[in-house]
């Protein structure tokens, strides 16, 4: 598997928050029985129609990013629609997956690469760039940092 990115931290906390936690469910969701209608031993009774793992990972990232782009937004971050969109692609690509009845256990590493990929590509093309606008416009101070992980 991708190695997932450490140390990024952008110093937005509700970006490095949803980062952290990211990174927690990835190294925890593809262990067995964890999310997965198969079962402990894989004798469940999945339909492989609807990989409930990769439900899982896109109900966490839509509520973050949500919540991030709704700060971007309450910050007039200048770029916050091409962050946005880098977002949604993620999204697109995991909900392709899940048309594709992809199976995130028989397919564990193409689904965490895939996500471990965008993660690293992310957060230097655009978390990192928005921390370092927010802290160069002082406006973190004003930035909202509700709890993240439900
Ligand atoms: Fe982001």
């Amino acid at each position: 598997m991708a190695p997932l990115t450490q140390g990024l931290e952008t110093g937005v906390p509700v970006i490095d928050a949803a980062n952290d936690g990211l990174r927690f469910l990835l190294g925890r969701v593809f262990e067995p029985g964890v999310e997965c209608r198969r079962g402990p031993g894989g004798k469940g009774d999945c339909t492989y129609q609807c990989c409930s793992r990769i439900e899982a990972i896109l109900r966490y990232i839509g509520r973050n990013f949500a919540k991030q782009e709704q700060v971007m937004t309450e910050a007039a971050y200048p770029e916050a629609g091409r962050h946005g969109d880098d977002h949604a692609s993620l999204v697109d690509r995991l909900t392709v997956m899940l048309r594709a009845e992809v199976c995130a256990e028989r397919e564990g590493n193409r689904v965490h690469d895939l996500i471990a990929h965008w993660m690293n590509d992310h957060a230097k093309r655009c978390d990192t760039p928005f921390g370092r606008w927010a802290v160069t416009r002082r406006v973190l101070g004003r930035i909202s940092d509700p709890p993240l992980i439900r």
